[in-house]
């Protein structure tokens, strides 16, 4: 059978958490352009209701959500039933990073907190959250972001990496416990790609986006392994895509990599044999 890629969402429902900016944002654009129904929750009330606007609001909504607050996370879900129905594709995208301090020394518990907050305990209430509606009629995709630095350490902060680990984690467990329902689990896990999130990991917020996308593709150029193409937001919204859509109904508790084969490469032993001339 030739399987015919149309509007990929065509009636669905998506809840997609830090839809205001960055990956968020171009995803729930790009779901609704495949047709679904999009609900834009984050705190960042008139970003997330510009993106509302420029969807178009017979097709999303914006709802206030601090995913750190449970009651938040329940009311987005409720308002979505109430609106839509239903909640077929829960994307649990917020997300944020402490400085990095090389040194664990140096670094603040408040800071780590806050990171586990947002990253682990956010994703956990979506997650929590995501399955009272699903479970009960037995379908539903659950897409979380994590990252690179979910499989690898020393290329982020204590507080982050602990973060993304855990989000695999969730994933793994939850993808078993809902199995029996017919729901899927999975995640994402970028490698960078400069958003918002940039600016505050290297400190640049008073600089141009543009530099800092410099600075970025620079990185990501010198250390990925995959050359000659640039990683953009709209790569991660078409995996979510993929994750989200039925042509993914055999895909569970999986942790999809979208880094152009950074992650599985070890760069030392590589370095090592070009300087041993080997
Ligand atoms: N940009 C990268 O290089 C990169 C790489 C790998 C993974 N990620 C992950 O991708 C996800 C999206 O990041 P992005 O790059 O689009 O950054 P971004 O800063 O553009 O977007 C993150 C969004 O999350 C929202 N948010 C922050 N705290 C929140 C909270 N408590 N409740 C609700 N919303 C909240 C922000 O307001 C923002 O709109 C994050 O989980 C991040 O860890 C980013």
């Amino acid at each position: 059978m030739i399987l015919i890629l149309g509007r990929r969402l065509e009636g669905k429902v998506a809840l997609i958490t830090g839809a205001a900016s960055g990956i968020g944002e171009c995803t729930a654009k790009l779901f609704a352009e495949h047709g679904a129904k999009v609900i834009i929750a984050d705190i960042q009330d008139k970003l997330g209701q510009a993106v509302c606007d420029a969807i178009g609001s017979s097709n999303s909504i914006y709802v206030h959500c601090d995913v750190t607050k449970e009651e938040d996370v329940k009311n987005a879900i409720d308002t979505t039933i109430a609106t839509y129905g239903k909640l077929d594709i829960m994307f649990n995208n917020a997300g944020i990073i402490d400085s990095y301090k090389p040194h664990i020394i140096d670094n603040e518990k408040s800071d780590f907190e806050r990171v586990l907050s947002v990253n682990v305990i956010g994703v956990f209430l979506g997650m929590k959250h995501a399955a009272r509606v699903m479970v009960p009629v037995k379908t539903g995709s659950i897409i979380s972001t994590a990252s690179v630095a979910s499989n690898i350490g020393g290329i982020s902060t204590h507080a982050y990496c602990s973060a993304k680990h855990a989000v695999v984690g969730l994933t793994k467990n939850l993808a078993v416990e809902l199995g029996q329902f017919g729901i899927r689990v999975n995640c994402l896990s970028p490698h960078g790609i400069a958003t918002p999130f940039y600016t505050n990991e290297f400190k640049l917020d008073a600089m141009a986006i543009e530099s800092v996308e410099e600075i970025v593709e620079n990185v990501i150029h010198l250390t990925g392994n995959l050359k000659g193409v640039k990683l953009k937001t709209h790569d991660i919204a078409y995996a979510a895509l993929f994750l989200a859509s039925d042509e993914a109904k055999y895909i569970s508790g999986q942790n999809l990599f979208i880094d152009g084969g950074f992650s599985i490469v070890n760069p030392s032993m590589k370095n090592f044999m070009l300087r041993e001339n080997l």
